[in-house]
């Protein structure tokens, strides 16, 4: 091979291949590896022929394609798939070379990771990379984190490939370590709350408004005009589709069995990890867990019988509007979750994440983009020191002006039994972060009562403790 490739891909299913085409259509020649074979012959056969891609048989082959330093994308599944890649790939590279992981690996294997190459002088970026089968292609959205010298020698080629708005293109350098990661875990939480919240809004429109998927569409079509949300924006596409076998809605025969890989979980276990409340991602996450449980929700539906009562007569165009306000709290709750879990853990694992380039680089390309994402970016730069978006002013007025809609879709709907798990999250979330007074002292007292565990006062400093019982006589 007289010239050598600028960047490798390993691992060949769709999103590599696509990142494959994406990096190439940039103007980079790139090599690519699959451990089966077949995969890379298929692929350099049909899509990336006539293309500048090298196709490697070996292992040893694909790194002798590269040039030095070598910079290598792993797009293998999370876990130990990646271990096991690099542990094979190892003993072909020499110090200096970069390891790009673009999976969703958890934060934790990413630190561990990143020490053992270390090492061994092997630079690694542990890399968030968003946007699914399309944004591969076409550009998505790139949280690389950890080394940051491979960064900045990778950064043209992930500039090239991202996807760009008149902000800039959506990637940047996010922070030592796991950071990238760890944003893209965050991001995937937020996801999980969005989609949920966007869920439970067409379960509303089918269980009590009785509407039928197609007649949802221009709803969703309408509320996307302020959102400009991607998962709203594929949501009206989903509610259109017709089965080509039964000719029904396609939405209505496909099983309510969500799965899940992991990283909506970790998200909500980071949030309890660092004392942050994500209730509306949360929520996300066991509503999955509900829906898994098919098998038990048909034995007890059917022993529970109807735990409904009749809801309040209501004019669909009344609902209407009560929705289009809760599908908004619920979508900015969702992100003022995650973004507030990202900024305790820049504290926690000395990240130093800058909110605004996060802000930015989900502005497209990723799963979780919005118009909002911009208003973010205004929030941080404004105040820099900003605990919560919620309380920026324009959110602040934006939240004021729907959270009546939330609050009232909450109590009309509970009496039909539908389960609001994520709209009547986001609405404690709001109320709780807005309550001067919660009933903690409760909880101290009781604490002090069983347990003598002290309690604080309101009028003076130090801690307590009350005799509540008269033990000599028990
Ligand atoms: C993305 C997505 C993607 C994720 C899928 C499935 O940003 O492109 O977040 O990384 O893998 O959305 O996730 P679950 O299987 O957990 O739903």
């Amino acid at each position: 091979m007289e010239q050598k490739c600028d960047i490798g891909v390993l691992g060949l299913a769709v999103m590599g291949q696509n990142l494959v085409l994406n990096i190439e259509q940039s103007g980079y020649r790139v090599a690519g590896y699959n451990r089966t074979t077949s995969v890379t012959e298929e692929f350099a056969s049909k899509r990336a022929q006539n293309k500048n891609f090298y196709a490697a048989r070996e292992l040893s082959e694909f790194v002798d394609m590269l040039k030095k330093p070598r910079k290598i994308i792993l797009m293998v599944k999370a876990g130990n798939p990646v271990d096991l890649v690099i542990e094979s790939l190892l003993p072909l590279l020499e110090e200096g070379d970069i390891i790009i992981d673009g999976g969703n690996s958890f934060f934790k294997d990413t630190d561990r990771r990143y020490e053992e190459l270390q090492k061994k002088g092997i630079r690694y970026l542990g890399t968030g990379i968003s946007g699914g089968e399309y944004g591969a292609l076409h550009g998505p959205s790139i949280m690389p984190g950890g080394d940051e010298s491979a960064y900045r020698e990778t950064e043209n080629i992930l500039q090239d490939v991202a996807a760009h708005t008149e902000n800039g293109p959506c990637v940047a350098y996010l922070g030592p370590r796991s950071a990238g990661h760890y944003v893209k875990m965050v991001h995937n939480g937020i996801e999980y709350g969005i989609m949920e919240i966007i869920s439970e809004i067409y379960d509303i429109l089918r269980k009590v408004s009785e509407l039928r998927p197609p007649e949802m569409v221009s709803l969703f079509e309408e509320w996307n005009k302020e959102h400009q949300a991607y998962l709203v924006e594929i949501t009206a596409e989903i509610l259109d589709r017709e089965d080509p076998e039964t000719k029904s809605p396609l939405i209505d025969v496909i099983l309510d069995r969500a799965k899940q890989k992991g990283t909506g979980k970790w998200s909500a276990r980071e949030g309890l990890n660092l004392g942050i409340p994500v209730p509306t991602i949360s929520a996300g996450v066991k509503a999955r867990f509900f829906s898994a449980l098919k098998d038990e929700r048909i034995t007890i539906s059917k022993k529970m019988g109807q735990v409904s009562e009749e809801v309040r007569e209501i004019s669909q165009h009344e609902l209407t509007e009560l929705l289009k306000e809760a599908l908004f709290v619920g979508i900015i709750t969702s992100y003022a979750e995650g973004l507030n879990l990202l900024q305790a853990a820049s504290d926690e694992y000395d990240y130093n994440l800058d909110l605004v380039a996060v802000s930015r680089i989900w502005e497209d390309g990723c799963i979780i983009r919005s118009a909002h994402l911009e208003k973010f970016q205004q929030a941080f730069n404004q105040n820099e020191d900003l605990i919560n978006i919620i309380i920026a002013p324009q959110i602040k007025k934006e939240i004021k002006e729907n959270i009546g809609g939330l609050r009232k879709l909450v109590s009309l709907i509970k009496p039909a039994g539908v389960p609001l798990i994520a709209l009547s999250s986001a609405l404690d979330y709001i109320d709780s972060f807005s309550a001067e007074k919660t009933p903690a002292n409760m909880i101290q007292a009781q604490r002090d009562y069983f347990g003598a565990h002290t309690y604080e006062r309101v009028d003076r400093e130090g801690t307590f403790h009350t005799e509540w019982q008269d033990i000599h006589n028990i």
